[in-house]
């Protein structure tokens, strides 16, 4: 059972969704595959319960968050909502409820860090913490180097800054890995529109900055002078 704030009838529909979304996300790449909805989705239904949001809405627009991802679809952004509406008109679904799904997925993106998108809705507010939060942490770090493996982008290069990116069109440039945390990443845990949202992303954030502290030092080896300076202090080697 996904939430006991669905009905029966609720449920089903949820799994006729979810098996329509799953065959769709099969060629997608691994940072936007069915694990990813699925995480997404028990994120924002555990914060959902905890803000008091409408399950089914929060559990459809996360379900169908990716199916037109505009970033893999040259910047087109009607392509998700147009398919989240055809997979939604094929179950029982209220018009109401569909258009507010709809809306969500419009919404959603990051776009670049100067590119303002708001949320009106609290389930929209969920649905896209739940989303960013996958961004973030342990698997947000797995996620950007298989994206950018996927994109053929370098892991790293200290000669490219990262750019501050004011427009969608400049954020779909080419880029490296890690710049993506300092375009990115490392933004999302102040753009967090729910307090537990804000709560879960912090945490995750320390752990991205703890790595990549450690990363750059790896990269230019001081790491090794370290490790080997504390281990001759202690007489070890
Ligand atoms: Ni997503």
């Amino acid at each position: 059972m996904i939430s006991k704030n669905l009905t029966p009838e609720q449920q089903r529909i949820v799994e006729t969704v979810a098996g329509k979304v799953r065959r769709v996300l099969n060629k997608e790449d691994p940072s936007h595959d069915w694990p990813h909805v699925r995480r997404v989705q028990n994120m924002a239904v555990f914060i959902g319960e905890r803000e008091n949001a409408d399950i089914f809405v929060i559990v459809l627009a996360a379900l169908l968050h990716d199916v037109g991802d505009w970033k893999l679809y040259r910047g087109d952004e009607t392509v998700g909502p147009r398919l989240a509406r055809q997979i939604l008109n094929t179950v029982d679904v209220p018009t109401e409820t569909v258009t507010h799904v709809c809306e969500i997925i419009a919404t959603m993106s990051f776009k670049g860090a100067g590119v303002e998108s708001r949320m009106t809705t609290l389930e929209g507010k969920v649905v896209q913490d739940a989303d960013r939060l996958d961004a973030l942490g342990a698997i947000g770090i797995a996620r950007c180097f298989s994206y950018g493996g996927h994109k053929g982008r370098p892991i790293h290069d200290s000669s490219r800054p990262p750019v501050f990116h004011q427009t969608k069109e400049s954020y779909l440039q080419e880029s490296t890995s890690i710049n993506h945390f300092y375009e990115k990443l490392l933004l999302l845990a102040d753009l967090m529109n729910t307090e537990t949202g804000r709560t879960i992303a912090r945490e995750r954030h320390r752990l991205m900055e703890g790595y990549l502290k450690k990363f750059h030092l790896e990269w230019e080896g001081l790491d090794a002078i370290h490790i080997l300076g504390v281990l001759d202090s202690l007489n070890i080697t």
